[in-house]
């Protein structure tokens, strides 16, 4: 199980209680372990929401748990939904608008990914990434477009720092995370005259994850910890925290704009040192000519 919040948040958090009252939440992946955290802090700080995703227990259910955490908080779960579908999304809004009324506060944040190098990955798996992060990012912007400018809210993807340096196995997530930096940007130029903002958050490595499942090798971590300048991984209430700040009226002259929270590890350059094995593999490949 994820690290989630409870309504301890409340106390220890630096926000105060209601400041997204009367506000909806749209979040594509939100019954994941990075979004779903995003989800409840919003409505733990006052938000009403609706979480959308293609597994629809998972996401019925997570949608149940959160609505708990906030007495009169209504959390709906759509599943069934995938982001590459851009009908199916448009459906899930018209529905959330039919029960929630609105919305105001977008996450993008539905990804797909795993590690394999060129030679592994064919063309439908690399357009299969793209489709999901990057054209399910669209997708999503798109069919909450009418909401945004009608209540001028906003938008948040949410991205990676893999792009930002050259990192092996992730050709696919690459690619794509660096077309939603520069969607996110695009928006913020077109939307800002409007009154909507749209930004990124870029997670790093973020304990307890889906995302670090599937990336860090096993027998890594203590390597992996070493070599972040913080010295530790994040925690999704980190990812949560940020999402608070940007939604929040502290960043009301923020747009267009990446905030990374990664303890600054994107610094320390890629993990290429992390994949002895599966580099060894391309590079075998490379020499007995299958590439
Ligand atoms: C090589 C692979 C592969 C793998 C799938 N494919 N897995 N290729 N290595 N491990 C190929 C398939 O063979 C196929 O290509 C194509 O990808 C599509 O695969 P499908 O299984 O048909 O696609 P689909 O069912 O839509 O599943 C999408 C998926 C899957 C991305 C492949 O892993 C998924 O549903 N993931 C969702 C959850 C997820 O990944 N969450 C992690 C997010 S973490 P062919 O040629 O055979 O047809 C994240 C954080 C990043 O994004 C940043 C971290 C720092």
């Amino acid at each position: 199980m994820p690290n989630t919040l409870d309504k301890s948040y409340l106390e220890t958090s630096i926000y105060k209680p209601g400041i997204f009252a009367g506000k909806v939440a749209f979040v594509t992946g939100g019954a994941g372990s990075i979004c779903r955290v995003q989800v409840e802090a919003l409505v733990l700080l006052g938000a009403n929401a609706a979480i959308i995703g293609r597994n629809v227990e998972k996401t019925v259910s997570a949608a149940r748990e959160i609505e708990q955490l906030r007495p009169g908080a209504k959390v709906l779960g759509i599943g069934g939904v995938d982001v590459r579908k851009v009908h199916d999304l448009k459906a899930a809004v018209d529905r959330t608008v039919a029960e929630l009324g609105r919305v105001d506060l977008v996450i993008a944040g539905a990804a797909g990914n795993f590690l394999s190098n060129i030679n592994n990955l064919s063309t439908n798996a690399f357009r299969t990434v793209v489709e999901i992060d990057l054209v399910g990012s669209y997708a999503t912007a798109k069919a909450t477009y009418e909401q945004l400018v009608k209540n001028q809210g906003q938008i948040i993807f949410v991205s990676a720092t893999l792009h930002y340096t050259g990192l092996p196995l992730q050709i696919h997530a690459s690619a794509a995370k660096a077309g939603v930096d520069a969607l996110a940007r695009a928006l913020a130029v077109e939307l800002g005259p409007l009154g909507v903002r749209s930004n990124v958050i870029a997670p790093g490595p973020i304990a307890g994850t889906e995302g670090m499942d599937r990336l860090l090798p096993p027998g890594q971590l203590d390597a992996a910890l070493k070599k972040i300048p913080l010295q530790r991984m994040g925690t999704t209430q980190e990812i949560a925290d940020a999402t608070v700040f940007l939604f929040s009226p502290a960043a009301s002259y923020i747009t267009g704009q990446v905030t990374v929270v990664d303890g600054g590890n994107w610094h320390m350059g890629s993990y290429r040192e992390m994949y002895p094995e599966k580099l060894n593999e391309l590079n075998s490949d490379i020499a007995s000519g299958k590439l």
